[in-house]
């Protein structure tokens, strides 16, 4: 209905063109490292940021999941940083997963973490990141956690199912789960193959800029893809993730799996941190399994950036919140 409105709304191309140079303007902004570095030192930003980003350490990130299990609510955490160039870096962002993995199991808080592969040295030399993984993965079975690898740009799709199917999944398998994206036009093929292996998957829609040769240009494409996948993962999956914000998806997979009698504990409903508060409790209160996505750590800018861009709209109303909150903090 509301779609309807806007689309008949004589406003609309205007709108639409200043939201669209907003978005790009932020995706370029979230690119300039000069400004991070202003911004890294400005108490203010950072308060801005904590809206999206639980900190800049594993402590930080503990506590916000601690609190999310207080409303009933499980999470992943996410360590901030991708694309690494040096071993060091690759070997420094382990260990910091192999310190976080110890850390949540002391604190009470679920185990569960989200990595980049790009982020353990993949573009360096593929055998440091099976390393990486390897023993990220074997902490997280001593700990009953689980790891899932997030998707990243279409030049990485077949190499990271490859990697989960030659080097994780045979001996991991209760402990590890991958990503699809729904924009890309060989999802469909993805997902009945990983179904056939038992591979557990989050479905999204994808954050990264593709080409129309490997993604539908179309938003509606890219929809109805996302809801023929969520079916059949809901019929024939171990214990999908489906990662939205969508209402429309969400009430979608809500009828569908009343109407095909999917008991709620098959499956879990993810979304991110600071997105849709509301409706993650909403969720959790319906008596659905809801997972948040934590993300911290000293790269935030970027990350921040691209929600923005997602949704300009949180500029104001995010501000809003600092503002007030800063009012109220004054004696
Ligand atoms: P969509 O963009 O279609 O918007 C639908 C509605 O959601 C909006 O109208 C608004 O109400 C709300 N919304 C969306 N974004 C918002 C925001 N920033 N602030 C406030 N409201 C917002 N991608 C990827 O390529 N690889 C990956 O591994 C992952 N992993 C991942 C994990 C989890 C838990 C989530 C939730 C998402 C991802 N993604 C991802 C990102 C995903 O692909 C996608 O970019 C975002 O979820 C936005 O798409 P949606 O379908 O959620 O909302």
């Amino acid at each position: 209905m509301a779609l309807v409105e806007f689309t008949c709304n004589p406003l609309r191309p205007p709108v639409e063109g200043h939201l669209a140079m907003m978005r790009t303007f932020l995706l370029w902004l979230s690119e300039q490292q000069g400004v991070f570095n202003f911004l890294r030192r400005n108490s203010l930003a950072r308060r801005f940021a904590s809206r999206f980003v639980a900190g800049e350490t594993s402590e930080t990130a503990t506590a916000a999941a601690l609190d999310l299990k207080r409303l009933g609510i499980t999470t992943s955490l996410d360590l901030l940083g991708e694309s690494v160039t040096r071993d060091a870096e690759a070997i420094g962002a382990r260990d910091e997963y192999l310190r976080m993995l110890d850390r949540l199991a002391a604190s009470g808080a679920e185990i569960n973490v989200s990595v980049k592969l790009t982020q353990m040295g993949f573009d360096i030399d593929e055998a440091l990141c099976v390393d990486n993984m390897r023993r990220i993965l074997t902490k997280a079975r001593e700990l009953g956690g689980f790891v899932r690898l997030d998707m990243e740009g279409s030049a990485y799709t077949q190499r990271t199912l490859d990697f989960f199917e030659r080097h994780l999944l045979a001996e991991f398998s209760k402990h590890t789960g991958v990503v699809i994206q729904s924009c890309l036009r060989r999802s469909a093929d993805d997902v009945t193959r990983l179904i056939g292996m038992g591979a557990r998957v989050r479905l999204c829609t994808a954050a990264y800029h593709e080409s129309q040769g490997v993604a539908f240009p179309d938003k509606q494409d890219v929809d109805r893809q996302y809801v023929a996948l969520m079916e059949q993962l809901l019929r024939h999956g171990n214990y999908p993730a489906l990662a939205t914000h969508d209402t429309r998806m969400i009430e979608h997979a809500r009828d569908f799996v009343t109407r095909e009698g999917i008991p709620a504990e098959r499956f879990e409903f993810q979304m991110l941190y600071g997105v849709r508060r509301d409706l993650q409790e909403r969720l959790r209160k319906d008596g659905f399994n809801m997972r948040v996505y934590i993300p911290f750590g000293t790269q935030w800018y970027p990350y921040l950036m691209r929600r923005l861009a997602e949704r300009p709209a949180n500029i104001v109303f995010i501000f809003g919140n600092v503002v007030r909150e800063t009012l109220a903090l004054k004696p």
